[in-house]
C-alpha cells in the first residue's frame, strides 16, 4: 500500500521509520517532512494543512491511508475533509474527526468530558469575560499553586502555573484579554494536582482499543526539571512506575470510560488518543488529552513496538483492531534531544550539523528540525535531532544516547544529560 504521513518533526521521522519497516508498504511520503523522513520515504513539499493540496496528491499518488502526525492538521478537520468529499472517502485517515479532536483543542471540551464520563482528573472551572468574579471566587477556593490554561491551541505554552493567589488573579485577567490569542478567551482554572506524570498512549478504531508502552518525557529545558517549558527534552519507556497495578487502574478508570464515552456520544475517533497522566500517590489522574502521539516521546514508543505497525494502523482504518497483534519489545528505550542554544526562547537556524556519520550503529537517529540544503544537514528548528537507543535498562540505553549525542555537533548545541533522573 501507499501512505502519506502528515508533519515534519521527530515525531514523525519516528513513525515513517517504524512504517517503512512493514512489508506491506510500497510507497511511504511525508508532507512536508525533515532530512531524516527523506532517509527512509519520500519528502514532498505540501503543507501538512493545505488540505486542497493533500488531496491533488492523494488521487494523483494512489494513496491507501493517510497517519497524521500533529494535532493542528486534526483540530482543523482534515479527517471530516475526507470524509465529506467523495474522490477521497475511501481513503482511511488515521486521526480523529474535528469533534474529537476537541480533547485536544478545547481543554474546557476535555474536562466536560472526563466529569461526564466520570474519569479522575483536577477539579476546574471554566471562565470567560461574562463570569470572571466567579474565577476570582474559584481561585480564592484553592490551595496554592494555582493553574490557568489557556482553553485553546497556545502551541504548548497555555499552562501557567502560578505560587501567589494575586498573581493568579492578574494573569487570569492578562489570559482572557488575549495574552495567548483567541486561545485564551476562555481559560480553564485547576486544581493543582502534585505527583509524577507519564503519557499513555491508546490506537483506537472507535470500538477497541490498544495500549502502546507507556513514556514519560522531560519538559523542562533545564536539568532537574527547572526553567522553561519545551516540547521536550527527552523520554524514556518503560516508566516503573506504570507497573501491572496502575496500568489497570488507568485501563478501568480512564481508557475504557474514554472509548466508550466517545463512543456514546458518537464521535467518531480513529486514531491515537495521548493521555497525559499523573500519579498522585498510587492514583492516576489526566492531566491532558491530546489527540495524536507525543514528541518526544514517539522517539521511544516506536522503539518498543515490536509488531508491524502498519497491520496496527490497518486495523484501525478497518475497524477490527480487536483481531490484531500488539506486542511489546521488553527492552528500555530512550531518546536525548539535541536543542538549539536559546530555546525554547529566540535561537539561530541554518547551522551546519555535523558528526552524524561519526555516531554508533546503536543510535537510532530521528530528525526534528533539520532541512538538506548543498549536500549539508542545517538546523531549521528549536528541538534539532532525537537520539535513541536500546539498553537492557535505561541507564544502558541512556549511556549509548548520550555517547550519540556528543558524537552530533552544530553551533550552540544544548542537551539535557540528566533525562530519567527522577526514576
Ligand atoms: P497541559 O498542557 O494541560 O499538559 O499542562 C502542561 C503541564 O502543566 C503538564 O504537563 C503538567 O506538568 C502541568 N500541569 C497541568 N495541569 C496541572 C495540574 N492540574 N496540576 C499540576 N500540574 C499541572
Ligand atoms: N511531549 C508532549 C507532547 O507531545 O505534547
Amino acid at each position: 500500500m501507499n501512505i502519506l504521513l502528515l508533519g515534519s518533526g521527530g515525531r514523525e521521522h519516528a513513525i515513517a521509520w517504524k512504517i517503512a519497516q512493514s512489508p506491506k508498504v510500497n510507497n511511504l511520503y511525508i508532507a512536508p517532512g525533515n532530512a531524516g523522513t527523506a532517509l527512509v520515504g519520500n519528502n514532498i513539499n505540501i503543507k501538512a494543512d493545505d488540505f486542497a493540496a493533500v488531496k491533488d496528491f492523494v488521487l494523483a499518488n494512489h494513496i491507501n491511508m493517510v497517519v497524521v502526525g500533529p494535532e493542528d492538521p486534526l483540530v482543523k478537520g482534515v479527517y471530516d475533509f475526507f470524509k465529506k468529499d467523495a474522490a477521497l472517502a475511501a481513503v482511511p485517515v488515521i486521526g480523529p474527526s474535528k469533534e474529537g479532536a476537541q480533547l485536544e483543542g478545547s481543554k474546557d471540551f476535555a474536562k466536560a468530558f472526563m466529569i461526564r464520563h466520570n474519569i479522575p482528573t483536577a477539579r476546574y472551572k471554566s471562565i470567560s469575560a461574562a463570569n470572571l468574579e466567579e474565577g476570582y471566587a474559584f481561585l480564592e477556593s484553592l490551595q496554592a499553586p494555582y493553574v490557568l490554561k489557556a482553553d485553546g491551541l497556545a502551541a504548548g505554552k497555555g499552562v501557567l502555573i502560578i505560587d501567589s493567589l494575586e498573581e493568579a488573579k492578574a494573569e487570569l485577567g492578562n489570559m482572557l484579554e488575549g495574552m495567548f490569542g483567541d486561545a485564551s478567551k476562555t481559560v480553564v482554572i485547576e486544581e493543582f494536582l502534585d505527583g509524577i506524570e507519564c503519557s499513555v498512549f491508546v490506537m483506537t478504531d472507535g470500538k477497541d482499543y490498544k495500549v502502546l508502552p507507556v513514556a514519560k518525557d522531560y519538559k523542562r529545558i533545564g536539568e532537574g526539571n527547572t526553567g522553561l517549558n519545551t516540547g521536550g527534552m527527552g523520554a524514556v519507556s518503560p516508566v516503573p512506575f506504570a507497573d501491572d497495578v496502575f496500568m489497570a487502574k488507568v485501563e478501568e478508570r480512564i481508557i475504557r470510560p474514554t472509548i466508550e464515552g466517545l463512543k456514546a456520544e458518537h464521535i467518531d475517533y480513529k486514531g491515537f488518543v495521548f493521555l497525559g497522566l499523573i500519579n498522585v500517590k498510587g492514583e492516576p489522574m489526566v492531566i491532558e488529552y491530546n489527540c495524536r502521539m507525543g514528541d518526544p516521546e514517539t522517539e521511544v514508543v516506536m522503539l518498543r513496538i515490536q509488531s508491524d505497525l502498519v497491520d496496527l494502523l490497518e486495523g484501525v482504518a478497518n475497524g477490527d483492531l480487536a483481531g490484531r497483534t500488539l506486542v511489546h519489545d521488553p527492552r528500555a528505550a530512550v531518546t536525548v534531544m539535541l536543542v538549539s542554544g536559546g530555546y525554547p526562547e529566540a535561537y539561530e537556524k541554518g547551522k551546519v550539523i555535523s558528526g552524524l556519520d561519526k555516531v554508533s550503529s546503536e543510535n537510532i537517529i530521528f530528525h526534528a528540525g533539520t532541512v538538506a540544503a548543498d549536500g549539508k544537514i542545517l538546523t531549521s528548528g528549536g528541538r534539532v535531532i532525537a537520539v535513541s537507543s536500546y539498553g537492557t535498562d535505561k541507564e544502558e540505553a541512556l549511556a549509548k544516547s548520550f555517547a550519540g549525542a556528543n558524537r552530533i555537533d552544530f553551533d550552540k548545541k544544548y542537551f539535557r544529560k540528566d533525562i530519567g533522573f527522577d526514576l
